[in-house]
């Protein structure tokens, strides 16, 4: 029998001023978690977080997670919480995260990224947004319409928020792996809504992921940063030897060309192949994202396999290097170069390490150079690939229909989320992505903003979602 879901919807659409509100108070948080001095700030957003849910009504604990590994900056407290403890419910773990990107203004901003800004046109700007702090809200938001509608909650829902996914999730797998047995315990099936739709009007269900390794390669060799004038073409510069190492890594098209990599990628299968011509997907929304029409393949099914299923290779930029407007002339005496790589079926984290250390070290030996030069892995994550015929997944595909009105795609992702395949390796449970935002969102970059219709219908989603599991028959 369909759940009666009509009075929680309109107590979403009645609550809505206060929720988008509540997005408000969460945006003005510059959590940025890549930032030391931005730290305070992510404590203070995880704070608001564990308030917001006690009000609520629910159990909240702030679980420390020591210190960041080689610094002596305390990272951001971890938020669990539950809300409900009926043994004749099931029990659903949700995951977010409540950190983001860094952004400025200057960045290119056309409004304050700390300040929600809502359009005309329904867009709610402002940076975490969509990414993640609209889907995390969207939990909470759910608990308090059943309250105020006087609807029984349909399960028992435990929440884990942390505050450093943006800078690989750092301590939070040690944690995971402990509570499995503990506040995880009774968990029968995980939900995170952390990643987009593939357009802007239909809706998704994820089962992959990619996962990232990011590196850092640093040279350097004089004292300090020299003239050019004095010592140019006397010297050895590190930037040299740096920019011959990042342009043997990847070509134009995205081809990868460190040996040892290509080789570990899973073959397509045929089932497979079939996968790609139903998916709503079209170049045209592509070009829309991107802001121009400078994609690698200009069909839809090269396109998805690239970002679903196959290995990238991006360079992200140079610590140290002279990146102000004007004209130094400026010799810098060390550089770092950082680059990722987006991992997918069936690669192997330390046999990839392997492969770029063996590969940087050679390319730099054969440059000659005096300098010195080092390379190492910042942090890695593994890609997560799971099965959609689950129980997790028919739930929400049917919650998405109630809402939406359309049957959803199921997708994998080029993204990553570290802890996806850690749930679920340390809960044995099915793990589920259920996104609240579209594919213009704009993740990480200038202007992020989640779509209003997108914030109070998700609202709707994940709660209907929670209420079509409840009356999901074991499988
Ligand atoms: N929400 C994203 C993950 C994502 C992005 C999933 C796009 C699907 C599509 C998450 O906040 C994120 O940005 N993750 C980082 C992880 C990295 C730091 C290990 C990423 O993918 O760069
Ligand atoms: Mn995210
Ligand atoms: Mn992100």
């Amino acid at each position: 029998m369909a759940p009666q879901l009509d009075s929680y919807f309109q107590q979403v659409d009645a609550l809505s001023d206060a929720f988008i509100e509540r997005l408000r108070q969460a945006v003005a948080i510059p959590s940025v978690s890549s930032e030391a001095a931005r730290r305070p700030d992510v404590v203070r957003m995880g704070q608001f977080l564990a308030d917001e849910l006690t009000k609520l009504g629910a159990h909240v604990e702030l679980r420390p997670l020591g210190k960041q590994p080689g610094t002596d900056l305390d990272l951001p407290p971890v938020v669990l919480a539950r809300y409900g403890n009926d043994k004749n419910k099931r029990t659903i773990l949700v995951y977010g995260h409540y950190d983001v990107q860094p952004a400025q203004k200057t960045d290119g901003w056309d409004t304050e990224p700390f300040e929600l800004t809502i359009m005309p046109d329904g867009r709610m700007c402002g940076r975490g947004s969509t990414d993640d702090k609209g889907p995390v809200l969207g939990w909470l938001n759910a608990i308090e319409a059943h309250k105020s509608a006087g609807i029984e909650f349909p399960v028992n829902l435990l929440m884990c928020f942390e505050g450093m996914e943006e800078y690989g999730s750092e301590g939070l797998d040690d944690l995971i792996n402990a509570e499995a047995k503990k506040f995880f315990a009774d968990a029968d099936a995980v939900c995170i809504s952390d990643n987009y739709w593939l357009g802007t009007e239909r809706p998704c269900l994820t089962y992959g992921l990619r996962g990232c390794n990011y590196y850092s390669v640093e040279v350097w060799g004089p004292g300090a940063d020299l003239h050019s004038g004095v010592f140019g073409g006397t010297a050895q510069e590190p930037m040299t030897d740096l920019v011959r190492i990042m342009s043997s890594l990847v070509d134009t098209n995205g081809n990868i060309l460190i040996p040892g990599i290509a080789e570990q990628v899973a073959p397509v299968t045929a089932e497979e192949e079939g996968l790609y011509d139903d998916i709503s997907f079209t170049m045209e929304t592509l070009h829309e994202s991107l802001g121009s029409k400078t994609t690698i393949f200009d069909d839809k099914k090269r396109t998805l396999m690239a970002r679903w299923r196959q290995p990238s290779l991006s360079l992200h930029g140079i610590e140290g290097a002279f990146s102000a407007p004007g004209a130094k002339t400026v010799i810098p005496a060390k550089v770092i170069g950082k680059f990722s790589i987006r991992t997918v079926p069936n690669m192997d984290i330390d046999k990839t390490n392997e492969a770029v250390y063996r590969y940087v070290e050679d390319v730099f030996k054969k440059l000659g150079s005096k300098n010195s030069m080092k390379v190492y892995a910042q942090h890695t994550g593994k890609w997560w690939v799971a099965s959609p015929k689950h129980w997790n997944f028919s739930a929400a595909a049917k919650a998405t229909e109630r809402v939406w009105g359309v049957k959803p795609d199921f997708t994998r992702e080029g993204g990553s989320i570290p802890v996806t395949l850690t749930f679920e390796q340390a809960t044995g449970k099915n793990v589920l992505l259920l996104p609240m935002g579209s594919s213009t969102d704009g993740a990480h970059s200038i202007n992020e903003k989640l779509d209003k219709r997108n914030y109070i219908e998700g609202i709707k989603l994940l709660g209907a979602y929670l209420h079509y599991v409840a009356e999901e028959p074991m499988n």
